[in-house]
């Protein structure tokens, strides 16, 4: 098992890549229009196609419940999941999490399929990265997928993928653009997870 990091843009890093080269991404992009260089659209159909282009099997974006209605327009998922975030500031949030079915090696482990998790997100002085993710759920995502030997996430933030992946014994490629992240996606995908008891195992 390896964990590979490259600071860099995803927007030149993604070419790089060979067609079908990576069994699953597994991301979160930037949900904000403000946080991507010109307009957001543009910006996440170039990532798309890249991303749909390097899957070999599946495609699995979490993304933002004010963009949700968009996407599935002009990207329809094969499925959309979500993250029940409970309570977040005085009301119930959620993500909706979509995934793209790229060949028909495509296999969900029907045991511990789910279609909406209730995971708690990391709030306060827990998160080392404003928009750090629970691997707990990112592990649990993954698990639900057969046959994963290699993930990629082109949007790394605090290197929550790497983390899951390390504890599930999968490759994975890590991309941010931010150097302030690379010790901090470092540290966290080389540490493994804790024992998931309070939870019971997935
Ligand atoms: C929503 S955050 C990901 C959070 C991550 N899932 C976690 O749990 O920590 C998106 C990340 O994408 C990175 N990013 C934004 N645009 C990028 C680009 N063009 N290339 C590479 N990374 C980019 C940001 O620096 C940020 O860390």
């Amino acid at each position: 098992m390896a964990t590979k990091i490259i600071i860099g843009d995803s927007l030149t890093e993604l070419p790089k890549f060979e067609d079908n080269s990576i069994d699953c991404i597994l991301t979160s992009p930037p949900f904000k229009d403000e946080d991507v260089k010109g307009d957001y659209w543009g910006f996440y159909d170039t990532i798309f196609n890249e991303m749909e282009r390097i899957t070999s099997k599946v495609l699995i974006i979490i993304h933002s419940a004010t963009k949700m209605n968009s996407i599935i327009q002009k990207y329809p998922p094969k499925r959309t999941l979500v993250w029940g975030k409970g309570m977040v500031k005085y009301s119930w949030r959620y993500n909706p999490i979509f995934i793209y079915q790229k060949s028909d090696e495509y296999k969900v482990n029907k045991f511990i399929w789910s279609d909406t998790f209730g995971i708690e997100p990391i709030q306060g002085r827990n998160k080392a990265h404003v928009y750090q993710d629970p691997e707990l759920l990112y592990y649990t995502i993954l698990k639900m997928f057969k046959g994963i030997e290699t993930v990629l996430d082109p949007f790394a933030g605090s290197g929550t993928t790497g983390r899951a992946c390390r504890k599930l014994g999968i490759d994975c490629t890590l991309i941010d653009h931010n150097h302030e992240y690379e010790k901090l996606i470092m540290d966290n995908s080389m540490k493994t997870m804790p024992p998931l008891d309070q939870y019971g195992d997935v």
